[in-house]
């Protein structure tokens, strides 16, 4: 058989996000009530306005952007995106790419060598830590509680790391509505996190999906601008920004800011797996940009989504039993919540998929032999109120 003994070790060996395979395994099941996938609402889509942007760009710049574009990413959009986030970067600083995926993975495949250390968050976004993974890298968590990762054990962890011989390479973080803990790092751990890094060397990657979607509270400056602000113009930052949740995923639209040298790197990497990111995508969210839609736009999804958080807060706090404990965010997409030490969340996936109601249980948000089992994650906005209503009933039987 050519197949599949032809396969590289690494494609093999590699590990699937087991994430897309739980949501597709109850996908088929009639009336069930998914709080499982980390979809952002259609109605969130900017349908109307892209779709005339689309067609201008067509017809106005189709010559230009129907043709092979620029592996560093469309110059119109860079210059948007540094208008629209307040930066005076030079280009050459920043890169665009298909979706935040691609972005990490370029990082990943620039920095790490087979059998370096990477560290992330306990939990983390899977998607990320398997990509790492199959470039070879020996996955590290260290704990979150309420304000960020947790400064002791990180430097306990590194310490440890270092005495053994082993190259750390980064740090992977999701600082702002963490997926899937839901968390917020403070203001304090945030400068902390960059003092220590860059005392000891450690690259920070600051994934940042969700940091717009707040609906309440105040905005806390994210890590590569406090690293620009406050730590002499650190480059230990490298901030990834997806409008997957803003625009739509399909749109594929993300990009990177960091230190030039390695944006370099990341580009050259783009060269040879993509070309060029999709270069009509890219022109779309420059003019939407350009336009002024974004902003409001993005108050539109809050004000949209503001409700679905609240009814899911409201609906556990009626029905689940006092064991369980859950965080509050101020926006993002995801609520995680902690049950009681002896309950099993991978067995009680499976009661729940019986009773017609899903979620993702928070061991899968872990690195291989480092899961915790009495967890799960609740997403509250792709489901109707009435299914936000009856689904944490479900849930919250089954628990009791
Ligand atoms: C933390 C995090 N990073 C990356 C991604 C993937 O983003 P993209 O669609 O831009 O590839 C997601 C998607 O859910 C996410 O939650």
């Amino acid at each position: 058989m050519i197949y599949p003994d032809s396969f590289s070790h690494v494609t093999r060996t590699m590990k699937s996000s087991l994430i897309r395979e739980l949501v597709a395994s109850t996908k088929n099941i009639p009336g069930l009530i998914s709080f499982a996938g980390g979809f952002p609402s259609p109605a969130t889509f900017p349908k109307r306005q892209l779709a005339e942007i689309f067609k201008d760009v067509a017809a106005q710049e189709g010559a230009d952007v129907l043709q092979y574009g620029a592996s560093e990413g469309d110059a119109l959009l860079k210059k948007e995106l540094m208008k629209w986030e307040g930066y005076d970067l030079s280009p050459d600083e920043m890169v665009t790419t298909v979706g935040a995926t691609n972005a990490l993975y370029y990082y990943g495949r620039a920095l790490i060598d087979p059998g370096d250390a990477i560290l992330c968050e306990a939990p983390s976004f899977l998607g990320s830590l398997v990509a790492f993974d199959a470039l070879g890298a020996d996955v590290q968590s260290v704990p979150l509680d309420c304000d960020g990762i947790v400064m002791e054990v990180l430097e306990a962890r590194v310490k440890s790391l270092r005495s053994h011989g082993k190259k750390i390479k980064f740090l992977y973080v999701i600082p702002d509505f963490q997926n899937p803990g839901g968390i917020t790092y403070s203001l304090d751990r945030r400068r902390e996190l960059i003092s220590y890094c860059s005392g000891n060397e450690i690259p920070i990657v600051e994934d940042n999906p969700y940091s717009r979607l707040r609906f309440s509270g105040t905005p806390v400056p994210t890590l590569y601008r406090l690293a620009r602000e406050e730590f002499e113009g650190s480059a230990i930052v490298t901030e990834i920004v997806s409008f997957s949740k803003i625009l739509g995923p399909g749109m594929r639209v993300a990009f990177a800011k960091g230190d030039k040298e390695l944006i370099g790197k990341m580009v050259s990497w783009q060269q040879k797996i993509n070309i060029t990111p999709d270069c009509v995508a890219q022109r779309v969210v420059a003019r939407f940009l350009e336009k002024g839609l974004m902003d409001p736009h993005i108050a539109s999804i809050c004000d949209f989504y503001r409700p679905y958080l609240q009814k899911m807060l409201d609906e556990l706090e009626k029905n689940m039993p006092q064991s369980v404990a859950w965080n509050k965010p101020e926006g993002g997409i995801f609520l995680w919540l902690t049950l009681p030490e002896n309950v099993n969340a991978d067995e009680l996936f499976v009661q729940a998929g019986q009773n017609k109601v899903s979620f993702i249980p928070g061991s899968k948000f872990y690195p291989e032999g480092q899961e915790r089992f009495n967890t799960l994650r609740l997403n509250f906005t792709y489901s109707t109120f009435e299914q936000i209503e009856e689904g944490i009933k479900r849930l919250a039987a089954l628990l009791k």
